[in-house]
């Protein structure tokens, strides 16, 4: 929706890439909610005087922030993930969402790569033997091929087909499922979650987070995925049955998992510590000086078109996708 560019304060959800907050400070009327000695008595004092908030893909806007903002026309994300704020409940009120979709598709990308390779190579794990002063001439427990594996991407947006792209020059056997069949691909479109696994020796989850997505991968898709099959997601933890997960990998019912992601960030499930088959990492995809400089970019360039133009650069669509 374009509407006259409003004029008003904008509100700094949370702490946000150094560069993005002083282009803010720099740039427009900005207040830090986080710096304020009391947010609460900030936001009954001032609240009406918002017009826009810029928060993190993780933070969002809660509806209680949003209800507090009674002028609030824009809410500009950090992040290609926005489940953390209702956009339903915001578009109901005139107030229009932005994100940063394609600049982290790379970065995204290239790590969910790396973190496959990883598992099945055991590359982190075997880093450790090394440190530990554990290499012998016996060696190193022998590990999983990647090359021509046949690989499932649950999701199939941008970041999915980045990734199934990427794949490709591993002669993977690629097969996706999506809410509805991709055109224009060469990939095999598998009917369930379920189907999916059954045909792939690794999982990759590259969908949105969110309600839709919820719980998405249960005990029954694990099960598909079997005792020779890896999981690996870069997209959220939510996407998963956590302690169905847990329960698998220490069971030794799925082969092991790439997790870049958790269902309670930055707690992760402690029985995953101590196993060598799981790579855990804090939630990095894309976490590269080039594409957080990009997303913030993006980010300002969203806000200020919104308060120039009274439109958004790449507002997010109407119905979610990755
Ligand atoms: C960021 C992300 O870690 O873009 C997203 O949705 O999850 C990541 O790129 C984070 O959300 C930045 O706030």
């Amino acid at each position: 929706m374009t509407q006259s560019a409003p004029q008003g304060v904008v509100l700094q959800v949370c702490p946000l890439l150094e560069s993005l907050e002083q282009a803010l400070a720099t740039h427009h009327d900005t207040v830090r909610l986080a710096e304020q000695p009391d947010p609460s008595a900030y936001l009954a004092e001032h609240g009406h005087e918002v017009v826009a908030a810029v928060t993190s893909a993780r933070v969002g806007v809660s509806d209680e922030l949003m209800d507090a903002l009674p002028k609030l026309r824009a809410i500009v994300h950090f992040g290609v993930g926005y489940e953390t704020t209702d956009v339903a409940r915001a578009r109901a009120r005139g107030i229009d969402v932005s994100n940063t979709p394609d600049v982290l598709t790379d970065c995204v990308a290239d790590l969910a790569v790396g973190a496959l390779i990883d598992v099945l190579r055991r590359l982190a794990a075997a880093d450790r033997y090394v440190r530990r002063g554990e290499w012998t001439p016996g060696g190193y427990p022998l590990s999983a091929k990647v090359s021509g594996k046949r690989v499932g991407i649950l999701g199939l947006g941008r970041i999915g087909r980045a990734i199934a792209r990427r794949l490709e020059g591993f002669d993977a056997e690629l097969s996706y499922h999506s809410r509805n069949p991709v055109e224009g691909v060469p990939y095999r479109y598998a009917a369930s979650p379920v189907e999916l696994a059954e045909g792939a020796d690794v999982l990759v989850i590259a969908t949105s987070g969110g309600a839709a997505t919820r719980g998405l991968v249960g005990a029954d898709v694990l099960a598909a995925l079997g005792p020779d099959g890896y999981l690996v997601n870069i997209a959220r933890g939510s996407v998963v049955d956590e302690p169905a997960l847990v329960s698998a990998l220490t069971e030794g019912r799925i082969a092991g998992a790439a997790l870049d992601v958790f269902a309670d960030e930055p707690n992760v499930p402690a029985p995953l510590l101590g196993l060598d088959s799981v790579l855990l990492l804090p939630h990095i995809a894309s976490a590269t000086r080039e594409t957080r400089e990009a997303m913030g970019e993006l980010t300002f360039r969203n806000l200020h078109t919104f308060l120039t133009e009274g439109r958004l650069v790449t507002p997010v669509p109407e119905v979610a996708g990755s």
